[in-house]
């Protein structure tokens, strides 16, 4: 096990049957982007996604794909995995709820939660959404226009009446709300978290945690008439993939849980900030450290769905703009944890302002000037003058700023600080004319240079967690070798070498030109 401090992440496991569009690819980009940033900064990263795999709507999309449950999860599971490679995700472990491990965990945690005296055989009767899966009180529900009830997300609800096993969730009211009192950071953001103080006050009924009326699922333990409810099971998957139900010291479960974060979209903020800790602290496991529900996304202000015909695919979104281009720009546009809107004139926008003009010119500018006028090798700087000093500071400042940025999950400000010290440097060229210096002052133009290739050094570093193809091609072209690109290489002591010679520069931040676009049809009409 390493000595390093652990950093666990976990992204929501997704539900198999539907295809993965741009809102399942924010969930995964933003703790790709925590995860490589906390590798970078010294941690012994775990960084979790994958697949919710049973449960009624599953079952439901097999039978219409006409397969049965475990081929069709087979098939489609592999959609999912397939966005790793499509949006450059550095996922550690990637969990199908149907394998032996989570189903060998869900028992455990079941007859842990039985031993302890938290669950008990009962009925239900009342309304499920199974587009949610989840039940609802009958006060919540509307009617819709053919005179069924609907769920306040906009699902379907079918009346149901079976035998149950309940947990006893109502008993955990106090303990929860304590838990919220001590650990204020619980919950992010501060919005979200007070409508789930005031969703628990207004008091809980105990859970139906399992199912008679189908079977895909894991059987409970001892009774195989039900199976577990798939929130159960699929909360559950976040000990499994630490190895529950072996916990001693030493185990990976020991290393890594509880976990620092679970992120998750608004919609399944109740699930993970409410029934979670609640199930853990009934079979005396910690619970998380944090649960941050992020916004979701519209596009071209509609929201996004299949009849509507405006599902974006990752896929395409890479093909079109790029990969570090659409990270950058799904982080970028939005303050996390904001609802956003996806447009392509937005998107346009960043690439050729944020990208292209601020960072990708910058870049441009002083390499070729570097590749031009000294000899295509890092220059050696003579005594710096204060705005050298100003710059080289602004430089060294960024980690603290941008590291506290990312502990609260606010890549937009992160961004954003970045991109001061970007403008900063752009500046700074401006002022210093480094190209009327070839001429009158070499040494002076060589240190103007050589601030600026360390500032680069620094921004390509740090913007590796966002973009980190760019950035790898940045830090290539400064030579700054694989092993020389963590946090702790940013700072004076790793400065770049004068004379290290440099490789021929090149654009890593071109423009986009309409006529480029792939797709003249489909979500942006
Ligand atoms: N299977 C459950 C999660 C179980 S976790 C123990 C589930 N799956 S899901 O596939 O429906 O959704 C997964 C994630 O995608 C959620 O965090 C959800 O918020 C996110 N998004 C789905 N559509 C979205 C947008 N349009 N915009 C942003 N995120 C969205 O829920």
């Amino acid at each position: 096990m390493s000595d390093r401090p652990s950093y666990y992440i976990t992204t929501p496991i997704y539900y198999v049957n539907d295809v993965p569009h741009i809102g399942h690819a924010y969930t995964t980009l933003a703790c790709d982007v925590i995860a490589r940033f906390k590798r970078l900064d010294g941690f012994a990263v775990k960084f979790l996604s994958g697949t919710d795999e049973h449960g009624q709507k599953v079952e439901k999309s097999a039978h219409l794909a006409g397969v049965d449950p475990q081929s069709f999860t087979d098939r489609v599971s592999e959609n999912f995995r397939a966005l790793t490679g499509i949006m450059n995700f550095s996922t550690d472990d990637f969990i199908r709820t149907t394998e032996p491990r989570h189903i060998a965990a869900c028992q455990a945690l079941w007859q842990r939660l039985m031993d302890n005296g938290q669950i008990y055989l009962g009925s239900y009767a009342g309304w499920y959404a199974v587009r949610d899966e989840a039940f609802y009180g009958g006060d919540e529900l509307t009617e819709g226009p053919d005179g069924k009830k609907v769920a306040p997300s906009g699902a379907e609800c079918e009346w149901v009446h079976e035998p149950s096993y309940f947990f006893r969730l109502a008993a955990w009211q106090d303990r929860l709300l304590d838990l919220y009192e001590r650990y204020p950071e619980f919950i992010a953001p501060p919005s979200r978290r007070n409508e789930v103080i005031s969703f628990v006050k207004s008091g809980l009924t105990d859970l139906s945690i399992s199912r008679t009326t189908f079977d895909w699922g894991v059987p409970v333990p001892g009774d195989d008439a039900h199976v577990m409810y798939v929130w159960l099971d699929a909360l559950t998957n976040y000990i499994t993939a630490v190895g529950y139900p072996t916990t001693e010291p030493g185990t990976p479960y020991a290393h890594h849980w509880p976990a620092n974060l679970h992120m998750v979209g608004k919609d399944i903020l109740r699930f993970h900030a409410v029934y979670w800790p609640a199930f853990l602290m009934a079979a005396d496991l910690p619970p998380p450290r944090r649960v941050f529900a992020h916004g979701w996304w519209t596009i071209e202000g509609q929201k996004m769905s299949k009849s509507l015909g405006n599902v974006i695919a990752p896929q395409d979104l890479v093909s079109t703009y790029g990969r570090d281009q659409t990270r950058y720009f799904l982080l970028r546009e939005v303050p996390f944890g904001n609802d956003g809107d996806f447009s392509q004139r937005a998107i346009v926008h960043r690439i050729n302002g944020d990208l292209a003009n601020d960072y990708g010119n910058l870049a441009q500018r002083v390499l070729s000037m570097i590749s031009k006028n000294c000899e295509g090798a890092v220059p050696a700087p003579g005594p710096l003058e204060d705005a050298d000093q100003r710059l080289l500071s602004a430089v060294h400042h960024l980690l603290d700023d941008v590291r506290g940025h990312i502990d609260q999950q606010a890549f937009h400000r992160m961004l954003d600080r970045i991109w001061q010290v970007i403008g900063d440097a752009n500046r700074y060229v401006d002022e210093q004319a480094p190209w009327s210096l070839s001429k009158t002052d070499p040494d002076r133009m060589a240190t103007v240079l050589y601030i600026l290739a360390e500032t680069l050094r620094h921004l390509a570093i740090l913007t590796q967690p966002i973009m980190p193809d760019a950035s790898a091609q940045l830090l290539c072209q400064l030579a700054v070798a694989p092993d020389g690109r963590q946090f702790k290489d940013l700072g004076p002591d790793n400065a770049l070498t004068p004379g290290t010679a440099l490789p021929a520069p090149k654009g890593v931040f071109p423009r986009f030109v309409e006529h480029a676009a792939v797709h003249d049809t489909g979500p942006r009409g």
